[in-house]
């Protein structure tokens, strides 16, 4: 059993005593339920608990309950407030979610399903909430490690296992599709090792031709080579007593491959056009996003290399096999933006919630990232919505397309030549066949009418 102050605690505030009995028969049984009958009770309620979610009847004895949910966020502007409301006032109720009301309920209650699925997203979204901001609070007072959202058990297992190795000074590993949090997870391991206070130098092995690669990691000495003005240090010793992170290291040519392999036995080094060996102490972490066995299987990655470099293996999840994280992580983007941004955007709407978690992501964390960029760029203020998300339904996010969301897709130019073939069928049908008869009726002349349908293949040359 878990200790009761982990326990989620709601505030029930409702005049009518069937509501106030129906949802507390109704509310998890885990959580710790107050019920309050009128204003007066439910703010000294408030001042004394740290609710995580209040359900707030609008109509109160003596006052508003949008109000009051107003007056409560502006204590705590990440309160997640639920509004229930008589069908007449629907209307102040959406109103009431455009100012940031996470959702809105109306009486009676007909689908207590529905109801309960409210409710457990509400919840869901407070502890992504406070998750962030613990994180941020944690990670300013003890160091400055980046902020790593994952509360999926398959994060968890990632996570300890990040805090297990960081402190060993071991080679690391870091698989994982494109977008999982490959670079961010090194910068972690970095941060949280006793190398944190020395530098984190990262090189895409990828991006780069190989005599470039080469020298950058290498350094150079005067004269090494055309353009070698003046000798130069390599981030093998630039990243002595930090971290050097190498990304795409399956990219890395065969030669490399074996220089470094060299470099790894025993730390020294020589730089180009030089004779002279060199220390240096750094922490190697590489990343890659095809998984290096199989590289090695295919004859493309050097064997003695990759056992060099996978002392210890960690392999980030996709996002679709941790949908437990994306409430959080787009939570935390959007906070993140909207900072950035100086705008008051949030929260997203359950809608929004359920489009994202169900989207495939096949980019992974940065696509949700830039999902939630572009939704608080071009957004205004308040709640975020599912068409905010997916403006266009871009099939290539695998966003679900809602029939909302498909109008909006439409490209103004397939919707005209939908329009177009269909309006000239009909008139065409009309004139039976005849253009000139067509060109007649439509106003449209002749020769203009002749070539547009025969654009859309309703006539033919014959
Ligand atoms: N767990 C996480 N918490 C917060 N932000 C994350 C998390 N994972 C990834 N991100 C963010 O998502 C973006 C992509 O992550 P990152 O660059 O680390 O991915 P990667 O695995 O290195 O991708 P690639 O293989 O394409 O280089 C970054 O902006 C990163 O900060
Ligand atoms: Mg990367």
């Amino acid at each position: 059993m878990a200790p009761t102050d982990m326990l989620p605690k709601i505030l029930v505030v409702d005049d009518d005593r069937h509501t106030r009995l129906l949802l507390d028969r109704l509310l998890p049984k885990t959580a710790l339920v107050s019920l309050a009958t009128d204003g007066a009770e439910a703010r000294q309620l408030f001042a004394a608990e740290d609710f995580n979610l209040v359900l707030m009847d609008q109509r109160l004895p003596g006052d508003n309950g949008i109000d009051l949910l107003r007056e409560f966020r502006a204590r705590r502007p990440h309160l997640v407030g639920i509004l229930m409301t008589g069908f007449a006032d629907v209307r102040d109720a959406v109103a009431a979610v455009r100012e940031g009301v996470f959702d809105y309920l109306t009486k009676p209650f007909e689908d207590l399903e529905a109801l309960e699925a409210v409710i457990g997203k509400a919840l869901e979204l407070d502890r992504a909430y406070r998750e962030i901001h613990g994180l941020r609070a944690r990670l300013a007072s003890e160091s400055d490690a980046p902020a790593f959202i994952g509360q999926s058990p398959a994060m968890e297992r990632v996570l300890g296992q990040i805090r297990q190795v960081a402190g060993l000074d071991t080679t690391v590993l870091l698989e994982g599709e494109s977008g999982t949090g490959k670079e961010l997870a090194a910068k972690l391991i970095h941060s949280l090792s006793a190398r944190a206070t020395n530098l984190f130098l990262e090189v895409n092995c990828g991006g780069l031709p190989e005599t470039l690669l080469e020298s950058l990691l290498f350094g150079y000495e005067k004269g090494a080579f055309t353009g070698a003005n003046q000798a130069n240090a390599g981030y093998f010793e630039k990243a002595h007593k930090g971290t050097l992170f190498l990304d795409e290291i399956a990219d890395m040519s065969p030669k490399l491959q074996s220089s470094l392999l060299r470099v790894l036995q025993d730390h020294s080094f020589t730089r180009i056009g030089s004779t002279q060996p060199r220390q240096a102490d750094f922490r190697l972490i590489c990343a890659t996003n095809r998984p290096l066995l199989a590289e090695v299987k295919a004859g493309r990655f050097r064997e003695d290399l990759y056992y060099r470099i996978a002392v210890v293996s960690v392999t980030m999840p996709p996002l679709r096999e941790r949908t437990g994280d994306i409430v959080p992580l787009a939570a935390h983007f959007l906070d993140f933006y909207s900072t950035k941004f100086g705008k008051t955007c949030g929260p997203l709407t359950p809608a929004a919630l359920q489009a994202l978690e169900s989207c495939r992501w096949e980019g992974n964390v940065r696509q949700l990232q830039h999902c939630i960029e572009r939704a608080v760029a071009l957004h205004a203020s308040g709640p975020i919505d599912t068409l905010h998300l997916f403006p266009t339904g871009d099939p290539s996010t695998d966003a679900p397309l809602t029939e909302e969301t498909a109008v909006a897709a439409l490209r103004y130019q397939d919707a005209r030549a939908d329009f177009e073939r269909e309006y000239f069928l009909r008139l065409l049908d009309a004139a039976g066949g005849n253009v000139s008869e067509a060109a007649r009726l439509s106003g449209i002349p002749r020769q203009n009418l002749y070539v547009r349908t025969k654009r859309w293949g309703i006539v033919t040359d014959k």
